[in-house]
């Protein structure tokens, strides 16, 4: 085969050089240099590199395979992905997202493209007598327990943990101005808080196992520093600490930010040498056992002058998280929320197997943590934050239903910034600026403009929350259960939620 290629080649090249010779345009130069070139290119191929087989095999041809390979998202996103079938998040749901965020027509045509009788589809039944969508009630949720003294008005939406470095400083600085005209809450991400942060929204700070902006390096090691963890949580701006344990796309895993997103100014914030990679450990060096858990919760609590401090992980082993609430119940002290993240949970940056394979998905993980907190006595303490993949009404009804008080939402927030799904996150080329530090690309991200689509999505999903919970006859948000919500499972089985994720016994009362 690779004799035939470089034999076409090497006659359309001397082809192309007679007709310079007989004809010599312009256009037939340039005919020409090209040919020469391609020819250049094929005698490399086949004969100088040494790296690539396919190249030496099929040379020329072969980069075609390169191309379309670098190119394969975006063309099974522009010409071959229906509605329904893009991954992670479909066209169906980036649309309403988009739409919602441009404050753009949100009705669909001629009916649902869904097919109500497949297995696992869901839905809610509505009653004969619906309300008035205005006067739902139940959008906010009071955060803290009665260990806390500052209690926290939440939104039942809010952005969820993702870091400057992660993201871009637009990109940030947007989605908290956004937060500000919106009313609801900014999750810092692991990286510390930035100046991007500092637009006037309220913040959740977020401490992870690298406790940037709550440590420094002792001995090669990330360590807490209760003065630096002072001086970022009593700004007015924070108005919770979360403690992370783990994330759904990568539990047991600490954070990564790539060294090309490592930049001068990110290194600063988190006290790292500038672009190198730089991965949190996987576990928190402060403490190791839950009583120790516990302790550092109150000292956090104190730290932040009594604002709500609570812990985010992705349910593992259930038993090990059944242990942890009941040392809670124990000790009479607690945080005052858990954020739990599905394993179908977002990322900038992960290990293949760690998102694929690691951590037990939201509904599951949400159910179990709900009706162990119920077991124990501290549902009425400690509010649960839901994330992984809520996008639409129903994503945050289903959740909420499920046992959720508040729900975290990223990659929904990221498509209102302008996110396509290039899934490029992690290689700093970002198309749109949201997930790059690179200085031109980041400029493709105006603030002025992308704020209010975050304002705007916020608002208009939140309307749609009352919209679906009108519908069914109720008169508050709190008022939807697991029962109200059905599945499909082989034919004409239809089963509620309460009786798939809570067995009979098991008491359902929040
Ligand atoms: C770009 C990006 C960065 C993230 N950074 C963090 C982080 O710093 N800390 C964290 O706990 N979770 C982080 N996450 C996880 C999200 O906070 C969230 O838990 C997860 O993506 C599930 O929500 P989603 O399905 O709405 O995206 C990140 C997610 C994304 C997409
Ligand atoms: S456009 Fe692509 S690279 Fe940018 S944030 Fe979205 S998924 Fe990540």
């Amino acid at each position: 085969m690779r004799d035939t290629i470089l034999s076409v080649i090497i006659v359309v090249n001397i082809l192309c050089g007679v007709l310079v010779y007989f004809m010599p345009d312009l256009g037939n130069v340039i005919l020409l240099t090209i040919a020469s070139a391609v020819t250049l290119l094929a005698i490399y191929d086949a004969f100088l590199q040494k790296k690539h087989s396919l190249m030496r095999a099929f040379p020329v041809v072969a980069r075609l395979r390169w191309i379309f390979e670098e190119e394969r998202e975006k063309i099974q996103q522009y010409f071959i992905e229906d509605d329904l079938n893009g991954k992670p998040i479909n066209r169906e749901k980036r649309s309403i997202v988009y739409q919602r965020s441009k404050e753009e027509i949100e009705t669909v045509p001629f009916g649902t493209q869904h097919n109500v009788y497949r297995k696992g589809y869901e839905f809610v039944k509505h009653s004969l007598f619906p309300k008035d969508h205005h006067h739902i009630n139940g959008e906010r949720v009071l955060i803290g327990s009665d260990k806390c003294t500052k209690k926290y008005d939440a939104s039942i939406i809010n952005i969820s943990a993702m870091s400057f470095g992660s993201l871009s400083k637009n990109a940030v600085m947007a989605l908290n101005q956004g937060v500000k005209m919106g009313g609801f809450a900014h999750n810092t991400g692991e990286g510390g808080i930035s100046p991007y942060h500092l637009q006037g929204g309220d913040l959740i700070f977020q401490v992870g196992t690298g406790y940037f902006g709550a440590g420094r390096s002792l001995n090669g090691k990330r360590v807490f520093d209760a003065e630096i963890f002072k001086k970022n949580a009593v700004r007015p701006e924070v108005k919770m600490i979360e403690i992370k344990l783990s994330q759904g796309a990568k539990p047991g895993h600490g954070g990564i930010l790539p060294a090309k997103k490592n930049t001068k100014e990110i290194a600063e914030i988190r006290s790292v040498e500038p672009f190198t990679r730089v991965d949190s450990p996987p576990a928190h060096d402060a403490f190791s056992n839950f009583e120790e858990m516990i302790v550092f919760i109150q000292q956090v609590r104190e730290l932040a002058q009594g604002k709500p401090v609570g812990i985010k992980l992705c349910v593992g082993d259930n038993d090990e998280v059944e242990e942890m609430i009941k040392a809670f119940a124990k000790a009479n002290n607690y945080p005052d929320f858990i954020a739990i993240d599905g394993g179908e949970g977002g990322t900038g940056s992960a290990p293949l197997e760690f998102s694929n394979y690691i951590g037990t998905p939201l509904l599951e993980g949400l159910s179990f943590v709900n009706k162990t907190l119920i077991k124990y006595g501290l549902k009425k303490q400690i509010k649960i934050i839901a994330s992984g993949k809520a996008i639409d009404a129903f994503d945050v009804i289903k959740y909420l239903a499920l046992g959720a008080d508040v729900i975290g939402m990223a990659r929904s927030f990221m498509l209102s910034l302008g996110c396509i799904q290039a899934r490029e996150c992690n290689l700093d080329t970002c198309p749109v600026g949201v997930a790059t530090q690179d200085k031109d690309l980041v400029k493709a991200l105006v603030v002025e403009y992308k704020n209010v689509r975050v304002k705007n999505y916020h608002k208009k999903t939140l309307n749609a929350v009352k919209e679906m919970v009108a519908a069914m006859g109720k008169e508050s948000i709190t008022e939807v259960e697991a029962k109200h919500i059905f599945r499909r499972g082989k034919d004409a089985n239809i089963t509620s939620l309460d009786k798939i994720y809570y067995a009979e016994s098991e008491v359902l009362v929040n």
